[in-house]
């Protein structure tokens, strides 16, 4: 049986992909870029924006991990429009946490995404994951390189290890579709100003705080949580402590 992994070259897709093969199946890989086939695994180029190179024949299950800053819904749709014409048995779709509540453009198109996937015909498994570490990373390492660091009040996060998601996306698309499924978050819930000076402490540095308040709806929204699923949810078992430590400057 042929597994199909969109963005299986991404980030969480790379972490997946070999959980798959090493369970016997045979994985296809759609990424616009493609990649170098190995054993068990075969990458072909396509964009799902365009339905471009979009052929799921012989396709048993899709494991949908493509994903960008635009264009999530349209994605989806081409996809979920693609799998229901190809007979496709199972369809395991990765969203995000508040993609139902938070008033920013990517989480409204994770939504439609969402919706595209329950309306396909086909039968479905969605996950919605915290913010990975990777992306917490990125973003309090963008922050610490400023000589003041502005640090938005009343902003919580519970980052989870992109790990703990690939291994939660592999059981489930080795599982019968489950629908709608609990949401997969981090161990611990962190202010943003936690998450910053951990980064800095790891990275030996030190700097001055700003502290602002994000105004607006989105702002708002941050404020009263709506990024969180407090409870409810699975946690993984890696700590952003450990990814720190992992990503220790030598
Ligand atoms: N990162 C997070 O914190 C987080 C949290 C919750 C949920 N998610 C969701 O998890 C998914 C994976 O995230 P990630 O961080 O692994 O993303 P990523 O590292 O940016 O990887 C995106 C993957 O999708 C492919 N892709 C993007 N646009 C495409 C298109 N139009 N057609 C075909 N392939 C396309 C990319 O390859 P090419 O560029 O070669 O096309 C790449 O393989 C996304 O849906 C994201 O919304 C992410």
């Amino acid at each position: 049986m042929t597994i199909l992994v969109t963005g299986g070259t991404g980030t969480l897709g790379r972490l997946v992909v070999p959980q798959l093969t090493a369970a016997g199946y045979d994985v296809r890989v759609l990424s616009r870029r493609g990649g170098v086939d190995a054993a068990g695994v075969e990458h072909v180029r396509g964009d799902l924006l365009t339905a471009d190179g979009l052929d799921l024949a012989g396709i048993d299950t899709v494991v949908h991990l493509a994903g960008g800053a635009k264009g999530d819904a349209l994605a989806a749709r081409n996809l979920a429009a693609a799998a229901a014409a190809a007979g496709v048995r199972h369809l395991v779709h990765i969203s995000v946490i508040g993609a139902d509540t938070m008033p920013i453009g990517y989480f409204r198109e994770k939504l439609g995404a969402e919706e595209a996937v329950r309306a396909s015909g086909v039968p479905w498994t969605i996950l919605r994951a915290a913010q990975f570490n990777s992306l917490t990373y990125a973003v309090t390492q963008k922050m610490g390189r400023l000589p003041v660091v502005p640090v938005p009040g009343g902003l919580r996060f519970q980052p989870v290890d992109e790990r703990d998601v690939a291994d939660r996306i592999a059981e489930l698309a080795l599982g019968e579709p489950a629908g709608a499924v609990p949401d997969l978050a981090g161990p611990t819930v962190y202010s943003m100003r936690e998450l910053v000076d951990s980064y800095l402490h790891n990275q030996g540095k030190r700097r001055p705080h700003l502290p602002i308040r994000l105004p607006g709806k989105v702002g708002r929204a941050y404020r009263t949580a709506e990024n969180l699923t407090l409870t409810g949810a699975t946690t993984g078992n890696r700590t952003w402590e450990n990814y720190l430590t992992e990503n220790t400057p030598r």
